[in-house]
């Protein structure tokens, strides 16, 4: 039996030893985060990158049982900015310099909705002469919509696996022809063979979830060979199908507790990738995505939402940020990441490392 400390300073982690790693509590889960925190220090430095947040509508054709937006919950205003905001907001981007933004959005397949990314895409370049990064965030669809919005200038992806063990998903998810385990698989596998910065990630704490799972999906993001990961805490919301099981999750603080473990142990398995401090966990711990940067993360994503919707993309209670302008959330992060001894890299697009290295290594091959 290897001792914690021997695992913490192996190059590759057997599945055995992340479960260990996980489940490790008080002078162990500090050796783990201290670890990681160095790890992350020594290869990506203490920059923390921007992704400005335009949440684009909620609109959805799917009914995930843990979201608060999906399109069976009638108690939620419909809305979708109009083209002239969406543009406003990159302006602001802009302005505030933070180098990349993201367009997230309930999922839509149809044409419309497809022609409108686009737009954006070639607006958004067009105005900030190709200096605002793109990411966007829409759910899944064709590899041939995926293609078209590539070509029109998106260049990283995030979609979340949210399980990757089939079982859990369908959990989480209803079992039918919109939520389809292989699909989702496959969107992520199109996305990284169309060459996208492609992100995924899982939320934790979700009902019937097990350390078993957890590691499996740090596993699967390291064969992947993703480029960033975005995990948070689940956090049950009233009008979803999840709630009923609000009492038999982990406390916020357990959940809270093993997001930092899952970024820690993610960021020693993945030295140089983008790992996402999720606004989720400011939800559930007033210091979350402090603690989320400290355990190895290097991205945050405020919220550039014109304030009047943000009501209304409640996915999960609570939602922190929601009443603040923009303005004041570029405040507050800096000071927030200033006294955590990091900073904010501004007007840069702030790639993964990783990604940029691979893409390096495959041109000259
Ligand atoms: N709690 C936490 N995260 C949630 N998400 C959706 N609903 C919830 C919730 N109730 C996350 C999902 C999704 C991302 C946009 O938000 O992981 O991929
Ligand atoms: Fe909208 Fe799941 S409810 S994608």
């Amino acid at each position: 039996m290897n001792s914690f400390e021997e695992i913490l300073n192996k190059e590759e982690f057997s599945k055995q030893d992340i479960i260990t790693l996980l489940s490790s509590e008080g002078e162990q889960k500090q050796m783990l985060l201290k670890k990681a925190l160095e790890t992350k220090l020594k290869y990506v430095g203490n920059d923390v990158h921007l992704r400005g947040l335009i949440e684009y509508s909620n609109i959805c054709e799917k009914y995930c049982l843990y979201c608060g937006v999906r399109n069976k919950n009638n108690k939620v205003i419909r809305y979708t900015i109009t083209d002239q905001e969406v543009l406003d907001c990159a302006r602001l981007a802009l302005k505030l310099g933070y180098g990349s933004i993201a367009i997230q959005s309930g999922e839509r397949t149809d044409e419309d909705f497809i022609n409108k990314i686009c737009f954006f895409l070639k607006e958004i370049k067009k105005l900030s002469d190709g200096k605002i990064g793109i990411t966007l965030s829409c759910g899944e669809q064709t590899k041939e919509t995926y293609k078209r919005w590539f070509d029109c200038g998106a260049h990283r992806y995030l979609l979340r696996i949210e399980s990757s063990n089939k079982e859990l998903f369908y959990r989480i998810h209803p079992k039918d022809d919109e939520h389809n385990f292989e699909n989702r698989l496959r969107c992520i596998d199109d996305l990284i063979n169309l060459g996208y910065q492609t992100g995924t990630g899982v939320m934790i704490g979700l009902p019937f979830q097990t350390i078993d799972n957890l590691a499996d999906d740090l596993i699967y993001f390291k064969k992947k060979n993703v480029a960033m990961v975005g995990m948070g805490p689940f956090i049950a919301h009233p009008d979803t199908p999840l709630w009923k099981f609000k009492d038999n999750i982990p406390s916020n603080e357990q959940r809270m507790s093993m997001t930092e473990k899952m970024i820690g142990v993610l960021r020693l398995m993945m030295k140089e990738i983008n790992m996402v401090a999720a606004t989720a966990d400011q939800t559930i711990d007033k210091q979350g995505r402090e603690k989320a940067i400290i355990a190895g993360a290097n991205v945050i994503m405020p919220n550039l939402t014109p304030n009047r919707y943000r009501e209304e993309y409640l996915i999960y209670p609570d939602k922190a940020c929601v009443g603040d302008k923009p303005e004041e959330c570029y405040q507050c992060l800096d000071l927030r990441m200033r006294s955590i001894k990091h900073k904010i890299l501004y007007n840069a697009w702030g790639d993964s490392i990783a990604f940029l290295k691979q893409h390096k290594k495959q041109e000259n091959e």
